[in-house]
């Protein structure tokens, strides 16, 4: 029969074909940085070719998706967030050929894969860029152009904009005899969407790449689309001890998180959204990058984002952050996403300090942990499941145009270089990233110690805990099971369970700096039946055995995963 059957999880639109309306609501998404995970050919930059021979790697850790970050043709200033073809390859990573492979090969192996777009800017290189300053028609009106403002017969910027990467946002042309807004590299003139011609043009790239079967996008940087129309000024912030042409010295009211976003962002749901209808597809899923209030976070959601980044890990925790501290957040998030939405928790990303060195590795190894408890979504930047660190650089090394805008004095302030060293695949050359001696950027010497291949072989490694926490990503229990966060004694233990029928997870994370005792009747509601599922940090506690009934000792920082035995039983297989 043919017949059009509605089941839980999945629409069968058609015989055999089942489209999964759910596939994201409850897996690990893995950002993959291209020019730093796996060069395929020696030229110590990584490539599509690299990274497909490491799909399975991807799988292995227990990703349902991949994010790739560009890979579009860039001149590279902004190591490809600078685009001058958003349909085409860049020759460093590869051909539009090679990308079709690592399609394939993701499909293979049922991994979905999420293409970044760049759409605030594009490269002053982009034939749009160089059409619209011989202002060629509609070309134009691409980008946002403002005539200079005369003071004392001298010409200055229209405005006092400030650029992500430091100084005005404004660059004067001298053959349009205009300025133009950059809100991050001069390289990188901001589009202007309150053009419908261009408005066009970028979704007839989000149409491209869908045919080509990627399964969503990160949007990045997508709350700095529209500027005030009026192009006020902004007004001085309250910060101390920064230049004056430092980004953070004004308040940003008029150059991001306009109301506009909001509506180009439902426009681009509903592009998506019929065209896996037409094509009866799974949803696409869109990821939002915003640093930005919580509310106007939220705000994402309703606009069509299945992702608005939670950076919460990055941006409002750190080492002093108490247990309560981390129960406030997490309970603010889960409350305030809309019915029908998830969660999701960015453990880290290519534009931060590397989890591991903001956190410490042991608390980093606990975070990665949590975000794979709660319900929703874990981001995981590639690395930050082996620990990676980041790696000091001098200015001479510095590449990152956000460090070296910045200057001798400030740039390691600014650069992101220290968390997009290549990936440490084991301790041969390049640290296995590449069979070139020289690479992009220097691989952290601290490779041969820590890499993939060392860590796989040990039991307690941190990538052995992130596979044992990344096992209950796929249990139904974190899927649908309901989530209690409650702190203990003196308020040093957070635990955060999730149970659904008979299953049941227990976290508990001692944040003080000596053990403590809890009574296990209290803290695992059903004690008896709970067995060690992972342990991170010194304890005597033994993988799989029984937990006592009467009282718990938590060593000093560490933590506990309790689970009902089924769930230590099935921690590898796939469920
Ligand atoms: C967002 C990206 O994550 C970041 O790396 C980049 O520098 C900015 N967009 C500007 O292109």
């Amino acid at each position: 029969m043919f017949w059009l059957t509605l089941v839980t999880c999945f629409l069968f639109v058609s015989w055999g074909t089942a489209v999964d309306v759910n596939w994201y609501k409850n897996i690990i998404v893995y950002q993959i940085y291209p020019r730093s995970f796996k060069d395929g050919n020696g030229d110590g930059i990584g490539d599509l070719n690299g990274i497909t021979s490491k799909l399975e790697h991807v799988a292995d850790i227990g990703a349902k998706a991949l994010w790739l970050s560009p890979i579009y043709k860039s001149p590279q200033v902004d190591f490809g967030y600078d685009i001058s073809n958003f349909t085409d390859v860049d020759p460093n990573y590869g051909t539009l050929a090679d990308f079709d492979r690592l399609i394939a090969k993701a499909r293979r192996l049922k991994l979905k894969v999420i293409m970044d777009f760049v759409p605030n800017h594009s490269s002053n290189q982009h034939p749009w860029f160089q059409k619209s300053i011989r202002k060629v028609k509609p070309y134009d009106q691409y980008y946002v152009w403002r005539d200079a403002k005369i003071v004392n017969g001298k010409r200055q910027p229209p405005n006092n904009w400030l650029s992500n990467f430091g100084g005005s946002a404004w660059q004067w042309n001298d053959v349009r005899k205009q300025y133009y807004l950059h809100q991050f590299a001069t390289a990188q003139p901001d589009l202007n969407y309150r053009n419908t011609a261009l408005n066009q043009e970028m979704k007839n790239v989000l149409t491209f790449w869908m045919n080509r079967g990627v399964d969503g996008f990160r949007i990045a940087a997508i709350n700095f689309m529209f500027e005030d129309a009026k192009f006020r000024d902004e007004r001085r912030s309250n910060k101390t001890g920064i230049p004056k042409d430092d980004y953070d010295s004004l308040v940003h009211i008029y150059t991001k998180d306009q109301n506009e976003t909001y509506v180009t962002l439902k426009s681009w749901r509903k592009l998506m959204d019929e065209y896996s209808n037409r094509t009866k597809s799974d949803p696409k899923l869109i990821l939002t990058e915003a640093y930005t209030t919580h509310d106007l976070t939220i705000k994402y959601y309703n606009a069509g984002s299945n992702v608005p980044f939670n950076f919460m890990f990055i941006n409002q925790l750190n080492n002093e952050s108490s247990a309560m501290d981390f129960k406030r957040l997490i309970d603010k998030w889960v409350r305030t996403v809309p019915k029908g939405s998830v969660p999701n928790w960015v453990v880290g990303n290519h534009d931060n300090h590397r989890v591991a060195t903001k956190f410490g590795r042991r608390r980093a190894e606990q975070i990665i942990q949590m975000s794979m408890i709660l319900p929703g979504i874990s981001v995981i930047y590639n690395g930050d499941e082996i620990g990676m660190v980041d790696r000091n650089f001098t200015y001479a090394e510095t590449v990152d145009p956000a460090g070296c805008n910045a200057g001798h004095n400030r740039y390691y302030l600014k650069t992101r270089d220290p968390e997009r060293t290549p990936y440490q695949w084991n301790n041969s050359t390049s640290a296995g990233f590449s069979t070139k001696a020289k690479t992009w950027l220097p691989v952290n010497p601290n490779y041969k110690t820590l890499n993939l291949q060392v860590q796989e072989k040990v039991y307690y490694s941190h990538y052995q805990h992130f596979k044992s926490s990344a096992s209950l990503k796929k249990q139904a229990v974190v899927a649908r099971g309901s989530l209690k966060l409650i702190i203990y004694p003196r308020y040093k233990i957070l635990s955060i369970s999730r149970t659904l029928g008979f299953d049941t997870v227990v976290m508990l994370f001692n944040f003080d700096k000596v053990s403590v005792t809890l009574d296990a009747k209290t803290a695992l509601p059903f004690s008896s039946d709970l067995v060690v599922h992972t342990v991170i940090g010194d304890s005597d506690f033994r993988l799989g055995t029984f937990v006592s009934t009467d009282s718990i000792t938590l060593p000093q920082s560490s933590t506990i995963v309790f689970t009902t035995p089924n769930l230590f039983w099935s921690k590898n297989e796939d469920v």
